[in-house]
């Protein structure tokens, strides 16, 4: 089936619907300029994700991971939504019982103005104490891009200060997680701009398809989950949603 019958398609699945799940991975952000991890440029191969991602790495350099974080956050912030941001925002308003679950840090759905927004992996703003302590909330949000002093202090108690988002080997926001397990329950479960390769996010896909969903993925290469899905559009987001979109609301050509 080319492309056209594929976006047709995607279009009538989505039309019958009445519950749609969208998961999103650095894929639909690229296009904003925010780099993807695993992508031959991705951010992975400059760097050591056990380094800058995980816990025993902030305990080895707590600056190091700080540099790393400060500095997405100063490229994340120059970032706008793009079209497929604004596309799937569109759907969030239109279809009443749409979940988008991002793997994103970015905000950027959010900053569409997308509804019902489940992020697995926290935000980039999201910092939390490193004990943690008493007195700090979980995690709290702080929209700093440039710290007087890296590693920053917890303003409750002075330990260390840790980027908020969730790191390899951490557990996901429990609400998150759960509202998200909720969400494979649906008619149709859109896998957008993921290598499928981290988990328990990348579960998702299998757990729609065990629940009876319609699963589409819409990438430009192939994953695990390539040829689980129901429907596989070899395709970048913003060309492939564009094109769905155009079958959903025919705009008014000039003819
Ligand atoms: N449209 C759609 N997909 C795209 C586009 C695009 N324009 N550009 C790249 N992609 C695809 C790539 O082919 C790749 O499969 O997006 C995917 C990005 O994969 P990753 O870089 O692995 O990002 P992601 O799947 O979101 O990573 C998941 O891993 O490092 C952790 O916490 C981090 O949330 C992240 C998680």
């Amino acid at each position: 089936m080319d492309n056209e019958r594929k976006f047709r398609k995607a279009a009538e699945t989505i039309r019958r619907a009445s519950k749609i799940t969208v998961f999103t991975g650095a894929g639909l952000s690229a296009l904003s300029g925010i780099p993807t991890y695993r992508d031959p440029g991705g951010l992975w191969k400059h760097v050591d994700p056990k380094e800058m991602a995980t816990k025993q790495g902030f305990r080895k350099n707590p600056a190091q991971v700080w540099e790393f974080a400060q500095w997405r956050r100063k490229v994340i912030k120059e970032c706008q939504p793009n079209q497929s941001h604004r596309i799937l925002a569109d759907w969030s308003k239109r279809y009443s019982q749409m979940t988008v679950i991002t793997q994103n840090i970015d905000d950027l759905h959010q900053r569409a103005g997308t509804r019902n927004v489940l992020r697995l992996h926290g935000s980039v703003w999201d910092v939390a104490c490193s004990l943690p302590c008493e007195d700090s909330p979980r995690r709290w949000r702080d929209t700093r891009t440039s710290f007087k002093r890296l590693p920053p202090k917890c303003h409750f108690c002075g330990a260390l200060l840790r980027p908020g988002g969730v790191w390899f080997g951490e557990r996901l926001p429990l609400a998150a997680a759960f509202q998200s397990a909720q969400a494979t329950q649906c008619d149709v479960f859109i896998s957008i701009g993921t290598s499928g390769e981290v988990y328990p996010a990348a579960r998702l896909i299998g757990d729609a398809k065990e629940a009876g969903a319609f699963t589409i993925e819409i990438n430009p290469d192939f994953t695990p989950a390539t040829g689980v899905v129901s429907l596989s559009i070899h395709s970048p987001a913003e060309i492939a949603l564009q094109n769905i979109e155009d079958v959903l609301c025919p705009s008014i050509k000039d003819s």
